[in-house]
C-alpha cells in the first residue's frame, strides 16, 4: 500500500462513507482530463464534404425542433480547435476526450470514401494536443449517426455492426499510431432509449421493440470494433478500448425496494454492460427472465429483449480494457404504487419495470429535480462495479455539474468537482483502480435538449459572439490548481467546505 492509500485507509477504518478533511494527493499515475463531443462543440455542420447526421436532420427538418438551439455552429471548434488545445493546456490536463464526427470523416457513412478535410481536422487536433503533452482520448460515436445510415434503419438494423466496424477500422488506421485510449460508443442508453422514445435523435417511436434492437446491435458493434483493435492494431499500438456507460447511483428507497432496485440496475446499466463485463456474458439474468415473461404476457411469441445466440454472447463477452463510467448523480428507487402515474424514462421512472425515481431529502439539489448531488454515491457505485464485474480499471469518462445560471463565479461547480474527486480518492484508497477523471465539460456546449441555456463548462462560451469567445470560470482556475498540485484544495478561495 503506498502512502496515499495508507493515509486514506487510516481514515476509512472508521467505516464511514463521509468525506475526509485532510488534503490528500492523487497518485502520479492518475490522469486528469476534460471531455466534449463532436456535435456539441464542432459546428461546421456542412463544411467541406461533411455528410448530414441525425442531429442535423432533427434540428433542421423537424418542426418541433427547428426553432431550438442547434449545433450548426456550436462552439465552432471546427475552426477554433487551437483555442481548445490552449484551454486544455491552461487547465493542466493530462488527457482530453473528444469524439469523431462519423459523417465528417466518412461523408457517405460507409468507408468507401474518407474525407480529406475530416482527416486533416482530426489530425490537427490530435497532433496539437500531443505537442502540448496532452493525450487524446477518442470516442468513435457520440450520438451523431450519418443520416444515410439512419435511413437504412440505423442502430436497429443488424448490418450496423459491419458499418460501424468498417468506420472503426478507418479511425484506428488513421489515428491509432497516436491515440492510445479509445471509446467505441458513448452511452448507448442515451440514444437507444431516448432516441427510440421520441425524445432525441433519431426521434422514433420505438420504445417497445426498436430500442431493444438498438441495444443489441450497439453491443455487437462495440464488440466487433474492440476485436478489430485487439487483433489488428493492439500488437502495434498497445492501446486500450472500451465504451462509456452512463450509470448513476441507484439505491432502494426502502428495504422492500431492494429487489426492484437490483432489477433497475440491470435495466439501466446491465443491458449495456453485463454482456461485456460479466464473467459469464449474455443479458443480465433477472432482467432477461423478466422481459421474456412480460413479452409472453403481452402476447409476443418471443422476448422483446432480443435473445443473444451463444456465438453472440462469446463475441461480446470480455471486449473491454477498462470500464468507462459516465456518472453524474444519485436517485432512490421505489416500486410504483398501484394506479400511480409513472415518471418518464430515463429521468423519473420506468413503465417497463414499474418503478419511480426520487431524491433523498438529505441530498443537495442543483435546481433540477432529477439532478441531486450525492458524491458518496460515486464511491458506492465504484464498489458495486468492482464487486459485480471485478473490473481491472475504471476511468471516469464524464462527471460534471449542470448550471442554469451561466455566471463565471461557479462556486457550486467547484464544490461538486471537489466532492466527487474526493470520493475517487477514497475509492482508490479502498483499492479500486480508478485511473482517470474527465470533467464534463471543457466548455459550455450544445446540451442535446437544453440547447445553450444549460451550462456544464469549465469555460464559459459566448454564443452570441461570432468568435465564440471562451472565458475561464472560477472552476477552471480551481481545476488547474488541482491538476498541477494533484490535490483538492479544500480552502480554495473562501469556500468553506470543511
Ligand atoms: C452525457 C453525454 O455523454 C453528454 O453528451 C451530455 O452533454 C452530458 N451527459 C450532460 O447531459
Amino acid at each position: 500500500m503506498d502512502s496515499v492509500r495508507l493515509a486514506v485507509f487510516s481514515i476509512l477504518i472508521s467505516g464511514s462513507w463521509c468525506s475526509v478533511t485532510k488534503d490528500l494527493k492523487f497518485p502520479e499515475w492518475f490522469k486528469f482530463g476534460a471531455a466534449t463531443a463532436a456535435y456539441q462543440v464542432e459546428g461546421g455542420w456542412n463544411s467541406s464534404d461533411k455528410g448530414e447526421n441525425t442531429w442535423d436532420r432533427l434540428f433542421h427538418s423537424n418542426p418541433e425542433f427547428s426553432s431550438q438551439d442547434n449545433g450548426d455552429v456550436a462552439c465552432d471548434s471546427y475552426h477554433l480547435w487551437r483555442r481548445d488545445i490552449e484551454m486544455a493546456e491552461e487547465l493542466g490536463l493530462d488527457i482530453y476526450r473528444f469524439s469523431l464526427s462519423w459523417a465528417r470523416l466518412l461523408p457517405n457513412g460507409f468507408a468507401n470514401k474518407i474525407s480529406e478535410d475530416g482527416k486533416r481536422y482530426y489530425n490537427n487536433l490530435i497532433d496539437g494536443l500531443l505537442e502540448k503533452g496532452i493525450e487524446p482520448v477518442v470516442t468513435l460515436y457520440h450520438f451523431d449517426l450519418p443520416q444515410i445510415l439512419q435511413d437504412l434503419g440505423g442502430w436497429a438494423n443488424p448490418l450496423i455492426s459491419d458499418w460501424f466496424a468498417d468506420y472503426a477500422r478507418v479511425a484506428f488506421t488513421l489515428f491509432g499510431d497516436r491515440v492510445k485510449t479509445w471509446l467505441t460508443i458513448n452511452e448507448p442508453l442515451g440514444f437507444c432509449d431516448t432516441g427510440y422514445s421520441k425524445q432525441q435523435a433519431p426521434y422514433i417511436d420505438g420504445e417497445v421493440i426498436a430500442k431493444y434492437l438498438c441495444n443489441k446491435y450497439t453491443l455487437i458493434s462495440h464488440a466487433k470494433a474492440w476485436r478489430i483493435y485487439d487483433e489488428e492494431f493492439r500488437p502495434r499500438y498497445h492501446g486500450k478500448v472500451s465504451l462509456a456507460t452512463i450509470f448513476n447511483w441507484y439505491e432502494p428507497a426502502t428495504p422492500e425496494d431492494k429487489e426492484i432496485t437490483d432489477l433497475m440496475r440491470e435495466y439501466w446499466e446491465g443491458r449495456f454492460a453485463y454482456p461485456i463485463f460479466s464473467k459469464e456474458g449474455g443479458w443480465p439474468p433477472t432482467l432477461e427472465k423478466f422481459m421474456a415473461d412480460k413479452s409472453k404476457q403481452e402476447g409476443y411469441s418471443r422476448s422483446r429483449l432480443p435473445p443473444l445466440t451463444a456465438e453472440e454472447i462469446e463475441l461480446i463477452r470480455g471486449t473491454y480494457d477498462f470500464y468507462g463510467l459516465n456518472h453524474y448523480l444519485s436517485r432512490r428507487i421505489r416500486k410504483a404504487r398501484p394506479g400511480e402515474k409513472i415518471g418518464t424514462w430515463p429521468l423519473y421512472g420506468s413503465d417497463e419495470i414499474n418503478i419511480q425515481m426520487e431524491s433523498d431529502p438529505s441530498w443537495e439539489t442543483t435546481g433540477l429535480d432529477w439532478f441531486p448531488i450525492n458524491p458518496a454515491g460515486l464511491r458506492k457505485q465504484l464498489h458495486w462495479l468492482n464487486q459485480t464485474y471485478g473490473v481491472n480499471e475504471v476511468m471516469i469518462t464524464e462527471n460534471g455539474y449542470l448550471d442554469l445560471d451561466k455566471h463565471l463565479d461557479d462556486t457550486a461547480r467547484i464544490k461538486y468537482m471537489r466532492d466527487y474527486l474526493e470520493q475517487i480518492q477514497l475509492a482508490i484508497a479502498d483499492g479500486i483502480n480508478v485511473t482517470a477523471y474527465m470533467a464534463w465539460s471543457l466548455m459550455d456546449n450544445l446540451e442535446w435538449l437544453g440547447g445553450y441555456g444549460a451550462s456544464f463548462g469549465l469555460y464559459q462560451v459566448d454564443f452570441t459572439d461570432d468568435n465564440r469567445t471562451r472565458t475561464p470560470r472560477e472552476s477552471a482556475r480551481y481545476y488547474s490548481r488541482v491538476t498541477r498540485t494533484r490535490s483538492l484544495h479544500h480552502d480554495h478561495e473562501g469556500l468553506n467546505y470543511v
